[in-house]
């Protein structure tokens, strides 16, 4: 298996395929007891892509990992006002690996160059949200060192 490579973003080169992995990843964190239907979820994709534009550099970071010139996943970091303090703090919207690079250490990478961008920006603190069905990313935060803040509840009427 190859180098992991992290780059920038770069979005004549990566829209497709950035929009069709975080769509997945997007579509999968509804839990699945929930219904959608399908196009409105593709157009409210549409909207999110447009309105926290992860091509803006000015607003947000978002860093590309390749193997052998493969796009291998991408990690897209915006800011989040905290609901409490008002404080403005660096948010992970997305951090994806495309299935056939997982368990190789792609987001433990794409996580350590964010990381150390934020640093350099004087950032100290960053947050994200996972799902509870989304063990397999709660396994990695966990051992990425968050710890979770709020947990947030849902009851069927
Ligand atoms: C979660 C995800 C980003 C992990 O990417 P990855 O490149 O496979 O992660 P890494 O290889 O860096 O994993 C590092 C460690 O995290 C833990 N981990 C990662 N994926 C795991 C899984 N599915 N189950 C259990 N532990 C997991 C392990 O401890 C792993 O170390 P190990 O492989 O030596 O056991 C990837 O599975 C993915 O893209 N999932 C779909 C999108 C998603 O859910 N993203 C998070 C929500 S924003």
């Amino acid at each position: 298996m190859g180098e992991i490579r992290i780059r920038k973003y770069d979005h004549l080169r990566d829209a497709r395929r950035f929009a069709a992995l975080n769509y997945r990843t997007f579509r999968d964190s509804i839990p699945a007891e929930e219904p959608v239907d399908e196009d409105d979820f593709k157009r409210h994709h549409q909207w999110l892509l447009s309105h926290f534009a992860p091509h803006d550099p000015q607003r947000n970071t978002v860093l590309v990992a390749e193997i052998e010139g493969k796009y291998a996943g991408h990690c897209w970091v915006g800011r989040q006002t905290d609901f409490f303090t008002q404080r403005v703090d660096p948010w992970i919207f997305d951090l994806s690996v495309a299935p056939e690079f997982r368990r190789r250490g792609v987001a433990t990478a794409l996580h350590r160059a964010v990381l150390e961008l934020l640093r350099a920006q004087g950032q100290q603190l960053v947050g994200l949200q996972v799902m509870a069905h989304n063990i397999g990313a709660a396994k990695l935060y966990e051992k990425l060192g968050y710890r979770p803040r709020a947990i947030s509840l849902k009851k069927k009427l």
